[in-house]
């Protein structure tokens, strides 16, 4: 297909302004002939710093989360228009540690996405099974009940969405899918989005879960594996890079 895939990192809670300038100068000298679009979904708080950083370069920006809420009594809480204000062109929604550790469900992840679209913001959908889950032969169901939220909230706009596939057991554990279990999920949530949308062929579905510059080429690979949501490998340039570059 011709979809330009997407590589986008997740800092997760990491970083400081001295780490982030060192980070995002060596990846932006190192992805100038990049053939994916690249992104560093950063903590709220380093937005202004990144936006100077990545000025001029074609590193997109984005956000780890987004308020449901358009503005108000929401203490804690950053809007997509803020966002907005900072450039940012992703927000990644209902990543598993927000599900896990803050308790939010396929409704409320919906509501972000629907939050972020409506600012021009693409929500970077996240979906995926738990060990046990997996083990009980639910991965499927479980998926397809995660997107089914999102698909329903949104309707036509669901296009304008990017899907990442994070098994929940792969995520910082060092344990990848195999480039054939990703493939199937990825094939499942793809004919999910068909059934919905005429435009699936243009959505992209992104790879998660310990994925680094030793792995992403096999992955990548696959016909449905548009990309990769990169944590830990996100934070060393090196590895990042080898990552952009085995994305063709
Ligand atoms: O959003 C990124 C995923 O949670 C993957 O994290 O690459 O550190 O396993 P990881």
């Amino acid at each position: 297909t011709d979809r330009k895939k997407l590589i986008a990192g997740n800092w997760k809670m990491n970083g400081s302004i001295a780490s982030n300038d060192a980070l995002v100068r060596a990846v932006v000298a190192g992805m100038k002939d990049a053939a994916c679009t690249v992104a560093v979904c950063v903590p709220a708080p380093y937005l202004a710093q990144l936006q100077l950083l990545r000025h001029g370069s074609q590193l997109e920006l984005g956000s780890q989360d987004v308020s449901p809420h358009e503005q108000g009594a929401y203490t804690g809480e950053v809007s997509a228009a803020m966002l907005k204000e900072f450039g940012v062109r992703y927000a990644i929604v209902g990543h598993s540690e927000r599900r896990q550790y803050h308790g939010e469900g396929d409704q409320q992840v919906a509501d972000k996405a629907k939050a972020a679209l409506a600012h021009g913001i693409t929500p970077i959908v996240c979906v995926g099974e738990t060990l046990a889950e997996r083990e009980a032969g639910r991965t499927e169901e479980v998926v397809k009940r995660q997107l089914a939220a999102v698909i329903h909230t949104n309707g036509h706009c669901i296009s304008e969405i990017v899907v990442a596939y994070e098994p929940v057991w792969a995520i910082g554990t060092g344990k990848t899918a195999s480039p054939e279990q990703a493939q199937q999920v990825h094939a499942v949530l793809r004919a999910q989005l068909k059934a919905a949308t005429g435009k699936a062929d243009r959505i992209a579905i992104l790879y998660g879960g310990s994925m680094n510059a030793g792995n992403a080429a096999t992955l990548l690979a696959q016909p449905d594996v548009d990309g990769g949501l990169i944590g830990g490998a996100s934070l060393k340039a090196p590895d990042f890079l080898q990552i952009i570059a085995a994305a063709r």
